[in-house]
């Protein structure tokens, strides 16, 4: 069964690799915009879904089982906001423009940061804090549900206040009711 820490893993080099061929269709004067949208639209939508993924499934075992995970997650919600910005602001705009462009980049530069910090931070924390067991399972939770949503349709791909939803988290890790199912994570001390 897959690892949680894994799954995110390999998702980070593949965004790295899309991201590069992008390079190599923009280095090519001939380029056609609409394989510039056949490479980004896989992309804008799984950088989209894996965050929110990671929100649902990975932040609140981290919040839950790591040490000291406040601070790295209120930084990765942060990011994630930044991240879907980049990718909002290149989905209103002509593919092949300028303003689409920076679109990718701002989402490219946001991403890139936002991968080296969730890796050596949230990633390491969990590993080390975090059962096998927990992380396989999660992991398992991470891949169907990337498997069912191939696109953002019909999940909230709003920006999050990143107090409010560690608040959130922790109100739900700290209630008595094990059957308690407010974020769609269920019991978080039972796992
Ligand atoms: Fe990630
Ligand atoms: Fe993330």
């Amino acid at each position: 069964m897959p690892d949680i820490t894994q799954l995110i893993l390999n998702d980070h080099q593949w965004f790295r690799q899309q991201f590069a061929d992008l390079d190599e269709l923009q280095a090519r004067s001939d380029t056609d915009p609409r394989e510039l949208s056949r490479k980004w639209e896989p992309l804008a939508s799984r950088l989209d879904v894996h965050a929110i993924a990671e929100e649902k499934i990975f932040y609140p075992q981290l919040l839950a089982h790591g040490e000291d995970p406040e601070d790295e997650t209120l930084d990765a919600i942060g990011d994630h906001n930044d991240i879907r910005d980049g990718v909002a602001q290149a989905e209103r705009s002509p593919v092949g423009s300028r303003q689409w462009w920076e679109g990718v980049w701002a989402a490219r530069r946001a991403n890139d940061e936002h991968m080296g910090e969730e890796e050596n931070e949230g990633l390491a924390n969990f590993r080390l804090h975090a059962t096998t067991g927990l992380r396989e399972s999660l992991g398992q939770q991470f891949s169907e549900f990337l498997d069912a949503h191939p696109t953002t349709e019909g999940l909230d791909n709003s920006d999050k206040d990143p107090e409010g939803y560690v608040e959130a988290v922790e109100a739900e890790i700290g209630s008595s009711d094990p059957t308690r199912d407010g974020l769609g994570i269920g019991s978080l001390k039972e796992n």
